[in-house]
């Protein structure tokens, strides 16, 4: 049987992380595209030349031709601009929304039947605009956001309850900026509430306290990142991407937090959102829908204007 094919739009920090990523675990033949001349080239020959030492059998081809991507089974977008320090995700979206309706008329053109996992920021609106564009049925069509932002809960959890990361779940659901909704009550270790497990630790009164000091966090993650590195994340970012990525190709079910599009979900119609999901060789196979308490409807509904404004006010 023939391996996959993947492309990566976009050989920028996460584009060439996920590369490596991908090519250590096997997923399949990789082409990274990218327009500056020369890059996708150089980090695929570097890659190609590691390939004895890390033991990979794979084709791995850098291009600055698009055609490249053709029948490409899974398309992994990064293509554009990302954060500088004192920018929302928001402050992207102009240049973004440019570069995202061209790469999307590459896809529908020469990857018309792929999964499509898109990261561009600002991701709601990003990957709804590719949608428009492609047209592609919304199983075939995600983003990634939430799978980065609970592993940073979980992240932030683990280290302050000093317990392995392994066993530690969390999911944020929403969209990808500031308004994002960690859910505190299903954060668990090992099934164990989060909630229970500070309060042995600090007793009720500062446990509050605690906990909205690691949902604050995990809302202001990515700027935190930015402050420090002064361009954003690419490490965690190619990892949640990856996950995402080898559900798919692997068809392992995971329930994965993913910015997918709503048609009655959660009361939202017409628009991409992060939910959990089943994500496996059909794409987006299943939208699971939670009974939010109301103080979670509330940051939900927060987060869906947030979402729907920017999408509303996108103009090429
Ligand atoms: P980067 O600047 O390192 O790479 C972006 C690459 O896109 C550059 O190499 C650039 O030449 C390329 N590019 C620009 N226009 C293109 C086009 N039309 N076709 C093909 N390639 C094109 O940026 P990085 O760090 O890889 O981030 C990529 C995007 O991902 C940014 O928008 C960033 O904000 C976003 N991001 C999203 C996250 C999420 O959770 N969804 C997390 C972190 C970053
Ligand atoms: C992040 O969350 C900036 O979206 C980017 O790291």
């Amino acid at each position: 049987m023939a391996r996959k094919k993947i492309a990566l739009i976009g050989g920028g920090q996460i584009g060439g992380t996920l590369a490596h990523l991908m090519a250590q675990r096997h997923l399949g033949d990789i082409v990274l595209f990218d327009i500056v001349e020369d890059l996708p080239h150089g980090k695929m020959l570097d890659l190609m030349e590691a390939s004895p030492l890390q033991g990979f059998d794979l084709s791995l081809t850098g291009s600055n031709q698009v055609e490249e991507i053709k029948g490409a089974d899974l398309v992994v977008v990064t293509a554009g601009l990302a954060r500088r320090p004192g920018m929302s995700r928001d402050d992207l979206v102009t240049v973004n929304a440019k570069v995202i309706s061209a790469v999307s008329e590459h896809i529908r053109t020469y990857a018309p039947d792929a999964f499509v996992i898109l990261l561009t920021n600002p991701l709601d609106a990003m990957v709804s605009l590719c949608r428009k564009v492609t047209g592609f049925p919304r199983n075939r069509i995600m983003g990634m956001a939430g799978v980065l932002d609970s592993a940073r809960f979980a992240a932030f959890i683990a280290q302050e309850l000093n317990v392995s990361v392994q066993d530690v779940n969390a999911l944020v659901l929403g969209g990808h900026g500031d308004e994002m909704v960690p859910l505190v009550r299903f954060a668990n270790v090992n099934g164990i509430p989060v909630q229970f497990l500070l309060e042995r630790k600090y007793g009720p009164e500062k446990a509050q306290g605690v906990m909205d000091a690691l949902v604050s966090r995990t809302r202001h993650a990515g700027g935190e990142i930015v402050g420090l590195m002064k361009t954003s994340a690419f490490v965690s970012p190619a990892s949640a991407a990856f996950t995402m990525a080898e559900s798919i190709l692997l068809d392992r079910k995971r329930i994965l937090p993913v910015c997918a599009l709503l048609e009655g979900e959660y009361g939202v119609n017409g628009y991409f959102l992060g939910v959990p999901c089943v994500i496996g060789a059909g794409g987006v196979e299943q939208i699971i829908e939670l009974e939010l308490t109301p103080e979670e409807r509330v940051m939900f509904n927060e987060s869906v204007s947030q979402v729907k404004s920017l999408v509303d006010a996108m103009t090429l």
